[in-house]
Formats: structure tokens, C-alpha cells, sequence
């Protein structure tokens, strides 16, 4: 008997990164596991395999697909208990750069993918249920070429504070972890090697971020021991800034 056992877990973006880190952490918790991925079926592949959870392809900017991936929660959890909203795209460009196609797709995926589960998860989660949303630090520390992404993020965050209100007579709680860098493909994508020497340099634990330290965070949140805890936008960024 673990924490989690007889929960119901979607995470959004389970193949890489911080979310696959999620994936495994509630699935190791406990929790029967259904999660979403855009392309990479292999990674998806072997973290289904090594974790027992289900992987779903489904891309965040369409409807369709994020009505599947929703299906399938259904169908194969034994009760929604916990939405990780964790997928998103960085799109990084300055803003006189940003193009009408780029603002569309990054507020399809980041905030209307995020808005359509949080709808979902109002009519079929179960009492006790958890929402936490994968924010960033950049909506707290703005940088240059992150408007829009930031903008993005910040809208989930708002998201979540309003169902905190809106959904916690049901005893459910939703937050957003606010992650600083965090070594993944996304992270090494949008920066040069430099940018990273210097985020360490700023950092208070003088390091990047692991996966697993994002997920040791969300699944506080997700678990029995975060149940106070509601409306909240928590960073999780060994220290990035004070
Ligand atoms: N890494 C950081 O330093 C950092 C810092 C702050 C916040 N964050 C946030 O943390 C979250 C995870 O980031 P990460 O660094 O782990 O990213 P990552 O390594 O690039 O992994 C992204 C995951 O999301 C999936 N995904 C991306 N776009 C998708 C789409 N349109 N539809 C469905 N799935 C999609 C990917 O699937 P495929 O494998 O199929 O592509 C993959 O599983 C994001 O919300 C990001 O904004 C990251």
C-alpha cells in the first residue's frame, strides 16, 4: 500500500523531461497512470512499459485529440484523481518577432489545452482531487524573447486560482509549480551552454534542476500530505530567486 494506491492520474507530456519524471514518481507513489505525448512514441514506448502506465498520442493544439486523451482517462483510471497540466511548447521569440501562426499555436497548446482540462477535470473528478498546473519561473522573472510563453503560463496560473475557489468544496486543490531551469531537451533547446553557467552561477543550490526534483514537488502537491495546500504558486528552482 502506497500513497497513491487507487488513485487516477492524467499528466500531460509524460514522455521527456519533467513530466515523464512525474509519471514515474506517482506511478512508483501508487497511482494508476494515463498520459499524453506529441511525437516521440518511443520514449512514450518505454515509459509506458517500465512504469505500466498508458500513453496516449495527442497533440495540446487539437481538440480532437485532447477529447481521446480524456476518453482514455476515463476509461482506463479507476477515477480522476490527479491533473498534472504539464505539456507545453516554448515558441522563444522577441516580441516583434512573434507571428500571428505562433501566438495561435502557443496559446492553443500552453493555456486552451490547459482551460479544456481544467473543464474536464471540473465534471469528472472525483472529491479530493488534485490539479497541479507546470508554470514557470518566467512569469516571475521576465526575460527577453518569453512574452508570449510567459503569457501563456500565466494565464494557467490564474487558471488554477480561481478553480482552488471554485472547486474546493469538493475537497479539490489545484496549484502551479513554478519550475526555474531544469535540465531537459526543452531547456538545453531554447539556451546556449553559456545561459545555463549562468543560471547555475544565480542559483542558490548552485545547479540546474533534475526532472526529478520538479516531480518531487508536484507529487507533494498530488499527494495526501499537500491537501492544505490550494491556490498556490509554488517555485521550485533550487533558489533562483529569493
Ligand atoms: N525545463 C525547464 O527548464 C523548464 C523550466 C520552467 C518550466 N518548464 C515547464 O515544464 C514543462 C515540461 O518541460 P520539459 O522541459 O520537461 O519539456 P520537454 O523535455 O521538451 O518535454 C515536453 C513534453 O511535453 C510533450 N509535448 C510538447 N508539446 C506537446 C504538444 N503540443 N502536445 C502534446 N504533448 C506535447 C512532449 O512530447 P514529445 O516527447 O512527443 O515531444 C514531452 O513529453 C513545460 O510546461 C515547461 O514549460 C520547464
Amino acid at each position: 500500500m502506497t500513497v497513491l494506491s487507487g488513485k487516477g492520474a492524467l499528466v500531460t507530456g509524460g514522455s521527456r523531461g519533467i513530466g515523464r519524471a512525474v509519471v514515474e514518481r506517482l506511478a512508483a507513489d501508487g497511482a494508476r497512470v494515463v498520459f499524453g505525448y506529441r511525437h516521440d512514441a518511443e520514449a512514450a514506448e518505454q515509459v509506458a512499459k517500465q512504469t505500466g502506465a498508458v500513453a496516449v498520442r495527442a497533440d495540446q493544439g487539437s481538440e480532437e485529440d485532447l477529447a481521446r486523451l480524456f476518453a482514455t482517462a476515463e476509461e482506463r483510471l479507476p477515477g480522476v484523481d490527479i491533473l498534472v497540466n504539464n505539456a507545453a511548447e516554448t515558441g522563444p521569440a522577441l516580441i516583434a518577432d512573434v507571428t500571428p501562426e505562433l501566438y495561435e499555436r502557443m496559446f492553443a497548446v500552453n493555456t486552451r489545452a490547459v482551460f479544456l482540462a481544467f473543464q474536464w477535470a471540473a465534471g469528472v473528478m472525483r472529491d479530493g482531487g488534485r490539479i497541479v498546473n507546470v508554470s514557470t519561473l518566467n512569469t516571475e522573472m521576465p526575460a527577453p524573447a518569453t512574452a508570449l510563453y510567459a503569457a501563456t503560463k500565466a494565464a494557467i496560473e490564474q487558471f488554477a486560482k480561481v478553480a482552488a475557489r471554485e472547486l474546493g468544496g469538493r475537497g479539490i486543490t489545484a496549484n502551479n509549480v513554478l519550475p526555474g531551469a531544469t535540465d531537459t531537451a526543452m531547456l538545453r533547446s531554447a539556451n546556449p551552454p553559456e545561459a545555463l553557467e549562468q543560471a547555475q552561477g544565480f542559483t542558490a543550490l548552485r545547479r540546474l534542476g533534475r526532472p526529478e526534483d520538479v516531480a518531487a514537488v508536484v507529487a507533494f502537491l498530488a499527494g495526501p500530505d499537500g491537501g492544505w495546500v490550494t491556490g498556490q504558486s509554488i517555485r521550485a528552482t533550487g533558489g533562483m530567486i529569493l
